[in-house]
């Protein structure tokens, strides 16, 4: 290994947006302790709404003051081995899902939290923590059953279209929404019986028209008025699992007055649960597992955006494309 520093990506300061929070850094490449593993990283996955949340200061649940490290996703190669690590070697290739392990070009760490894949593609980051995240919200979240009306919003992005094809898998038939032609052509060829385009169409009528009786289970990616549309279009017994709400992130939270959510929830018995990965990490092993399995046994398409970001200089501009719609499939940067 010739390299001696590398870059990483900090936030410098909480900002309101990802740009003014952040800042690249070079800094010498460390040794790994006994227990350790280095990793030269070859790719890492851009998550824009939780980047955006996590500069901001808005996650609740992480406390961090700055400067501190981006980026949770990252596939790579191991370039040195601490002295106990004995289940890995150099020249093999490893995902780490941890924070602070993505936006960087090399990384320390425990030997025991890195999983060993054949090759060190963009696809395996969009199974996991991506596809994990899809696979635990259908199934312990929203009581994935079959034969059921899914709908999945932002359904072209990285989570959404792993989440389209396991409600397909599950025997349900599946709706998409997305913002252009092209990324509802995508989503017929991944299974959707609809795509809707809500730039085109008008989601609230569609929904309406061509599923009177409602729609038994929604995936939320995006929030605003695609969440109220998604309450009034809940069937009897429907469940919607929040998994996250795309379109507020780059702004202000809006703030609303209406009735209070139980008068549309009660009548139809319907529920509204919020997902949030880190609280269902007893599913995530298994999960890993199956999506790898159904993966490697083609029964489950990976897309990768083809745009290509290269380097820790370019994330800003994958963070800003995810949130101007602009991404088809899961957003990695390249090292
Ligand atoms: N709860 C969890 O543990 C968990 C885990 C992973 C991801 N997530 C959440 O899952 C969602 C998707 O994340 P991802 O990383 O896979 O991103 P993604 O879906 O690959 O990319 C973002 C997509 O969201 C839509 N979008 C972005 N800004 C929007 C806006 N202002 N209004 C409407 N739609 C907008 C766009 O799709 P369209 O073409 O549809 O407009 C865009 O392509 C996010 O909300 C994320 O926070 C949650």
């Amino acid at each position: 290994m010739t390299a001696k520093t590398y870059k990483k990506l900090i936030v410098n300061k909480l900002a309101a947006n990802f740009q003014s929070a952040i800042e690249v850094i070079e800094i010498p490449i460390p040794e790994p302790l006994p227990n350790e593993i280095l990793i030269c990283n070859k790719f890492a996955g851009v998550n824009a709404g939780f980047d955006t949340l996590v500069c901001r200061g808005d996650i609740s649940y992480i406390q961090l003051t700055p400067p501190f490290d981006l980026g949770v996703e990252a596939v790579g190669e191991v370039v040195a081995v601490g002295s106990d690590v004995k289940h890995l070697q150099i020249g093999d290739s490893v995902v780490t899902i941890q924070r602070g392990g993505g936006y960087r070009e090399y990384q320390c760490v425990d030997a025991n939290i890195a999983f060993k894949v054949p090759e060190a593609t963009p696809e395996v980051l969009t199974l996991m923590p991506t596809g994990v995240s899809a696979l635990v919200a259908l199934e312990q979240v929203g009581e994935m059953k079959s034969n059921e009306v899914v709908l999945v919003t932002a359904a072209a992005g990285g989570t959404g279209h792993i989440a389209v094809q396991l409600a397909k898998l599950a025997g349900n038939r599946v709706i998409g929404t997305c913002s252009s032609e092209a990324k509802a052509q995508l989503l017929k060829e991944l299974g959707c019986e609809r795509a809707i385009n809500y730039r085109s169409e008008d989601l609230n009528q569609v929904l309406k028209k061509e599923y009177p009786n409602g729609v038994n289970l929604i995936f939320d990616c995006v929030g605003k008025s695609i969440f109220d549309v998604c309450v009034e279009n809940l069937a009897v017994r429907g469940r919607l699992v929040v998994i996250g709400f795309i379109s507020e992130y780059g702004n202000k939270f809006e703030e609303v007055t209406q009735p209070r959510i139980y008068h549309q929830l009660f009548w139809k018995a319907a529920s509204v649960r919020g997902f949030l990965m880190p609280h269902y990490q007893e599913y995530a092993t298994e999960a890993r597992e199956r999506l790898l399995n159904l993966f490697y046994e083609k029964k489950l398409k990976v897309v990768v955006d083809p745009t290509e970001f290269k380097g820790i200089e370019s994330i800003p501009n994958a963070v800003e494309y995810m949130l101007n719609s602009q991404n088809c499939g899961k957003v990695v940067v390249r090292y």
